[in-house]
């Protein structure tokens, strides 16, 4: 479901001297001996996952979307990432879904909460609020402001079945309000991360309420686990991934640009930013994880691939057969002197955007390519692909000794804004 070519990365190492340095790698988050061993419960969940929980996911999912026009999806960073760039890549930007997803939470802006406000003022809403930690600011400011307006608008009994909140298994701020308010609660397992958890109820709750098929979605990644289940960096195009980024990391590119020629993949780029940049980014190590949308950055961003200061690399993310595709019409009159591209496909003319692309980036700006192949971009695609950047992750940051699993730097601005917010 995903190819990796590495012939235009212009490494100047070879992928298999890495062998011995991956198996090791592989063997510290198999048997859980690497650091932060403690949430290395993604590795083994598509094969372990909480099956009850599962078909509760898809129970509450069905009630729900009788319901509710808007699912407003309350969370940041790995709470509400995945999701959403699971439901943009599955059902593109513009699907008309009986139930519209807005995602909240993720900010404090007093433009965006007012916004959002009143764009629901008239609409039936359910509210998902997603915090592992239960106490995310960002999360926790919107969700009380939220909870007061349903209250309002629902009272406090119709709020049982309106509100769900997806967190902890018994401890958190979360977990307390929603037990004592009688709110339907979903697990995130203690030993998977929040930028680790779309394949959990994190993930999975907002998307089966969208209407996606989370059954494929698990399948994928139940298929990737089965073939990146092996130590062998010949055969494991996951690790080779890894091991490219490192070799690249060694040639001076400190900075990785995953590319994308689909703009409803712009999400799934952000929420691998965020899935590598806090993975990789500490004790002075790690690549940069920065994204593009070609064409459209071509237009802004281009000019400096191609010439500017040598320092990053770019990972392609292809699809072969999009979602959706169409023919390019020819005209009698051909005023705009289009008809040489008359009877092509829309598609065609992408991928031919990217060949010459590549070409000018790799061979006269010298600026090495990865290129990733997904087959497509169907819910059990997605699940294969999250798999795949997870454990390619994983390794990824072991090879640099670094614990892939905790963020200490982002508590530094935490510490400074609860000081200028009085916070005791
Ligand atoms: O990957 C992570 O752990 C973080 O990015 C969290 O997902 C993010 O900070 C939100 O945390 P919480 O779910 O505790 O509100």
């Amino acid at each position: 479901m995903i190819k990796l070519d590495l012939t235009h990365a212009l490494l100047k190492e070879n992928v298999e001297d890495y062998a011995n340095k991956v198996k090791v790698a592989h063997d510290m988050l198999h048997n859980k001996t690497g650091l932060g061993n403690d949430y290395v419960g993604w590795v083994k969940w598509p094969l372990e996952y909480d099956k009850a929980e599962f078909e509760k996911i898809k129970t509450v999912a069905n009630v729900v979307k009788d319901k509710a026009e808007v699912l407003l999806v309350c969370g940041i960073g790995g709470s509400y990432l995945g999701a959403r760039s699971a439901l943009e890549m599955i059902y593109g930007l513009y699907p008309q879904l009986k139930t519209k997803v807005i995602y909240i939470g993720n900010t404090f802006s007093s433009t965006y909460f007012k916004q959002v406000e009143q764009y629901i003022e008239d609409k039936s809403v359910v509210l998902n609020v997603i915090s592992k930690s239960g106490t995310t600011t960002e999360t926790a400011i919107a969700f009380r402001m939220l909870k007061q307006i349903m209250e309002k608008k629902y009272g406090k009994e119709e709020c049982k079945q309106r509100i769900i909140a997806t967190t902890d298994a018994c401890k958190g701020t979360l977990k307390e309000l929603a037990m004592k308010e009688g709110y339907q609660t979903f697990t995130i397992p203690n030993d998977i991360g929040g930028r680790y958890s779309v394949l959990t109820p994190v993930g999975l709750l907002p998307l089966a309420i969208a209407g996606v098929n989370i059954d494929e979605i698990m399948q994928g990644a139940l298929d990737a686990y089965h073939t990146f289940n092996n130590d062998d960096v010949k055969t494991n195009i996951a690790y080779q991934y890894a091991v490219a980024r490192r070799i690249l990391d060694n040639q001076g590119k400190k900075a990785e640009m995953l590319v994308t020629y689909e703009p409803h993949l712009q999400m799934v780029t952000e929420w691998w930013k965020q899935l590598f940049g806090e993975s990789e980014g500490k004790e002075g190590k790690g690549l940069l994880p920065t994204s593009c949308t070609f064409s459209t950055d071509l237009h802004s961003l281009g000019q400096f691939i191609q010439e500017g200061s040598s320092v990053l690399f770019e990972t392609l993310l292809l699809i072969d057969k999009p979602m959706l595709d169409g023919t390019f019409p020819s005209d009698e009159d051909n005023l705009d002197n289009m008809n040489y591209l008359a009877g092509k496909s829309l598609d065609w003319v992408n991928k031919m955007a990217m060949q010459g692309t590549l070409l000018a980036h790799e061979k006269e700006g010298n600026v090495p390519n990865i290129i990733l192949t997904l087959e497509d971009t169907s819910a059990r695609s997605f699940g294969y692909m999250a798999y795949f950047f997870f454990i390619a992750c994983g390794v990824s940051c072991y090879l640099l000794d670094i614990n892939p699993f905790n963020q200490p730097g982002v508590e530094v601005y935490k510490k400074n804004m609860f000081k200028l917010l009085g916070k005791n």
